[in-house]
C-alpha cells in the first residue's frame, strides 16, 4: 500500500490543515489504496444532530480480500500472524497471508455449512488463540456480524450480550489458558446459554482438551467440522455501510451498550491510523497486547495491521506469568519493533526489580505505545527510559471503543513527545474542547469536556437495536458535536491531555466499566439493600472500586459477606469487576430529590475528606460524618 506517510511535523500539519479543509477529498484520497469492488459514488453524508454518519456511500467491499486476497501476489509467504502460546516452553507459530487465507476461508465455510449467512450474528468467547482471529475474519469474508465478548466475562455478562444481539451460533473453546489457571469457558458458554433462546449452534474448539459436555443437537467439534470444508470460499460483497461487528461497552447504565461498527470507513481508518500513528515499515514485527475482546484487539491486532499486510503478534498469556519477565522475553524472542501496551500493564511491570528487563536484549523496539487510560507521568518516563532506551517515541494514543481508531494520538518520530500527552489530533480528526454551558473553549491552556465537531470514517453508527440510546449519550450533551465521555486540556501549545471519564463510567486495568452494572450486580445479594460503587485511584490498576453498600440488617461478619459480594460480582460481570474496598453504610448521601451525591463518596474513596464542599442539600447530612468515619 502506498498511503503517503507523515515524515515531519510541518508535513503533519499541512496534511492535518487539508483534512478539516477538504475532509472529502481527503478521506478518498486514503481510499484509493484499497481494493474496492465497487467505488463509492459520495464520500460522506452526515448530520450530527440526528445523528446518522455515511461514509463511501454505494461502495462495495469485502475487508478480508484487504487483509487477505489483496496481500497474496506479493506476500503470499510472509507471516501474517506470529502466535506466542501461554506456556513459553510450547511452540510458537508463525502464520503466513496465504496460510491465514486458507484458514479463514474454511472457517468461513465451516460457518456456512451451519446455515450462518449474510446479516446473522455470531458471538466469539475464545482465548487468544490464532482461530479467534480467523473466526472473526471468517464472519467478515460471508458477511456475518461479529460479537467478541472477552473470555474474562462471566456467564452473566455473555447472556446480556448475545441475547441484545440475537447471535445464532458461539464460537468457542473447551477451556483457556490464562497463566498458571485453567478456565473452563465451555461451562461458561453452557450456563449461558441456557438463558439464550436465539442461539442454535456452538462450534468448539479444543485448546486445553478439558473435560467438556457437549449438548447433543447444539454442540459441535470444530476441528471435526472444519475437515469436510474447502478452503477457498468467496468473498460476500458487502455495502460500505453493512454490519462488520458489534462490541459491547459499559454505559452509564447497567445495560452494556452495542457499538455498531461498518465495513469501508472502519477499514481505511484502523488501516490509516496504524501506518500513521506507528509509522510501520513493510517487514517489521508489531505487538500489540491487549485481548481481542476489546476494540484495540479488534482495530490494532486483527484488522488494522493485516489491512496493512503487517506481521502482527498475538500473545495468549499474562505479562507476570512465568515471571514478570514475561513480555521482554517475548519481545526479544521475536525481535518485536513496535510495541503497544497499556498504562496499567506498565505500572505492574515498573514494580518488579528491573533485572526482569535487563536480562533482555531489546534493542529492535523502535516504537513504543500505550492505550486505554491517562498514562502517568513516572509511568511514562519508565516505559520511555527502560524499555525504549529513552529513544523510542512513546506513541499515547487516545480512543474509544465508539470511535473505533486512533483519534489523539503522537505519530512516531514525528511529533515532539510531552509525557502523558496524547498530543494533537490525527489528520481527519476535530476535536472541541467545551465548557460546561457548552460553549467551545477556541484558545490554548483551556480545560473542559472532549468533542469531536466532524465525523471521522470508524466512528460507530449507532448502538446496536438502540439509535434513541446513541442520540442521547453521545449526541445530546452538546448538540451538533459527538460527547466523548472524557475531560481534557489543551496546553498553550496546543498539546491535548485527557485527563479521565467525567461520567460514570471508570477504568480498571484498562477495562471500562459503568459503576451501575456493578451496583446492580452488588444488589443481587440478599443482604444488601442498596449500594453505589465509585472509583479511587489505584497504584497499578489505575483506578479501583470502592464500593458503599447498605443492608437490610448490620452484618454481623463483615468479612464473610464482602467475599460473597465479590464472588457474586465476578459470577454476574466477571472478575474485573470485582470492588477492591467494601464499605458497609447505613445510608447514603442523598439529595432531597433522591440523587446519590457522588462527588462525596468520591472524595472519602480517595481519602481527602477535609474538603466535601456543599453538603446542606443532603437530606440527611449526618451520613457523611458517618460514611467518613468508617472509609477504608
Ligand atoms: C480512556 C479503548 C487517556 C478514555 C481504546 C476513553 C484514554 C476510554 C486513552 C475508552 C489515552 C483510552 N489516554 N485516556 N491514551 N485511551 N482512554 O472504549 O477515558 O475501552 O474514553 O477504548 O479509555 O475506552 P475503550
Amino acid at each position: 500500500m502506498n498511503m503517503k506517510l507523515i515524515t515531519s511535523f510541518d508535513e503533519y500539519q499541512k496534511q492535518y490543515e487539508f483534512s478539516v479543509d477538504n475532509p472529502e477529498t481527503f478521506w478518498a484520497d486514503v481510499a484509493e489504496n484499497f481494493q474496492w469492488r465497487k467505488k463509492w459514488s459520495r464520500v460522506l453524508e452526515w448530520d450530527f444532530h440526528k445523528p446518522e454518519v455515511h461514509w463511501f456511500i454505494g461502495g462495495k467491499l469485502n475487508i478480508t480480500e484487504n487483509c487477505l486476497d489483496r496481500h497474496l501476489p506479493a506476500r503470499a509467504n510472509q507471516t501474517a500472524i506470529i502466535w506466542e502460546p501461554n506456556n513459553p516452553a510450547d511452540a510458537s507459530q508463525h502464520i503466513t497471508y496465504q496460510q491465514l487465507f486458507n484458514h479463514v476461508c474454511r472457517v468461513a465455510n465451516m460457518l456456512k455449512a451451519q446455515g450462518i449467512k449474510k446479516g446473522d450474528r455470531v458471538c466469539i468467547y475464545m482465548p487468544m488463540i490464532p482461530e479467534v482471529a480467523y473466526a472473526m475474519l471468517a464472519c467478515a469474508r460471508i458477511g456475518a456480524v461479529h460479537s467478541v465478548v472477552f473470555a474474562g466475562f462471566s456467564a452473566g455478562s455473555l447472556i446480556d450480550r448475545i441475547n441484545d444481539a440475537g447471535c445464532k451460533l458461539v464460537l468457542t473453546t473447551d477451556g483457556a489458558y490464562r497463566g498458571d489457571k485453567i478456565i473452563d469457558l465451555k461451562s461458561i458458554i453452557d450456563e449461558a446459554l441456557e438463558k439464550c433462546p436465539t442461539v442454535e449452534r456452538v462450534l468448539v474448539a479444543k485448546r486445553t482438551h478439558s473435560k467438556v459436555k457437549m449438548k447433543p443437537g447444539r454442540d459441535l467439534w470444530w476441528e471435526e467440522e472444519i475437515r469436510n470444508v474447502s478452503d477457498v470460499c468467496v468473498a460476500e460483497e458487502m455495502d460500505a455501510e453493512d454490519l462488520l461487528f458489534i462490541l459491547y461497552t459499559s454505559g452509564s447504565t447497567g445495560k452494556p451498550k452495542g457499538m455498531v461498527h461498518t465495513c469501508g470507513g472502519y477499514m481505511v481508518y484502523t488501516s490509516y491510523t496504524f501506518k500513521t500513528a506507528f509509522q510501520y515499515q513493510d517487514g517489521q514485527v508489531y505487538w500489540c497486547t491487549a485481548d481481542v475482546g476489546w476494540i484495540t484487539g479488534h482495530s490494532y491486532i486483527v484488522y488494522g495491521p493485516l489491512s496493512a499486510g503487517a506481521i502482527t503478534l498475538m500473545f495468549e498469556g499474562v505479562p507476570s506469568w512465568p515471571d514478570m519477565g514475561r513480555f521482554w522475553h517475548v519481545a526479544e524472542k521475536h525481535r518485536v519493533n513496535i510495541f503497544y501496551t497499556a498504562p496499567t500493564a506498565i505500572r505492574s511491570l515498573e514494580k518488579a526489580p528491573l533485572s526482569f528487563v535487563r536480562q533482555y536484549d531489546l534493542h529492535s523496539i523502535k516504537v513504543l505505545g500505550t492505550v486505554g487510560e491517562p498514562i502517568n507521568e513516572e509511568a511514562w518516563h519508565w516505559y520511555h527510559d527502560n524499555i525504549g532506551r529513552g529513544e523510542c517515541p512513546v506513541v499515547d494514543t487516545w480512543w474509544q471503543t465508539e470511535t473505533g481508531g486512533f483519534m489523539i494520538s503522537p505519530i512516531a518520530h514525528v511529533t515532539k513527545l510531552k509525557p502523558a500527552h496524547a498530543s494533537f489530533p490525527l489528520p481527519g480528526v476535530q476535536p472541541a474542547i467545551m465548557d460546561e454551558n457548552g460553549n467551545e473553549l477556541l484558545a490554548n491552556g483551556v480545560e473542559g469536556r472532549l468533542a469531536i465537531r466532524f465525523p471521522w470514517p470508524a466512528m460507530a453508527r449507532t448502538i446496536y437495536g438502540d439509535h434513541q440510546r446513541f442520540k442521547d449519550t453521545y449526541f445530546s450533551t452538546f448538540p451538533g458535536k459527538y460527547f466523548t465521555g472524557d475531560g481534557c486540556k489543551r496546553d498553550e501549545e496546543g498539546f491535548y491531555r485527557i485527563t479521565g471519564r467525567v461520567d460514570d463510567i471508570i477504568i480498571v486495568s484498562g477495562h471500562n466499566m459503568g459503576t451501575a452494572e456493578i451496583e446492580s450486580a452488588i444488589d443481587e445479594h440478599s443482604a444488601v439493600c442498596e449500594s453505589a460503587v465509585v472509583a479511587y485511584p489505584h497504584d497499578i490498576k489505575g483506578q479501583g472500586v470502592y464500593a458503599y453498600v447498605i443492608c437490610y440488617d448490620k452484618p454481623h461478619e463483615e468479612e464473610k459477606l464482602r467475599k460473597e459480594i465479590r464472588e457474586l460480582v465476578a459470577k454476574i460481570i466477571g472478575p474485573i469487576a470485582k470492588p477492591d474496598k467494601i464499605q458497609f453504610v447505613s445510608g447514603l448521601p442523598k439529595t432531597r430529590s433522591g440523587k446519590i451525591m457522588r462527588r462525596i463518596l468520591r472524595k472519602v474513596a480517595e481519602g481527602d475528606t477535609s474538603n466535601l464542599g456543599d453538603v446542606t442539600t443532603l437530606l440527611d447530612p449526618a451520613v457523611v460524618d458517618e460514611i467518613k468515619s468508617g472509609a477504608l
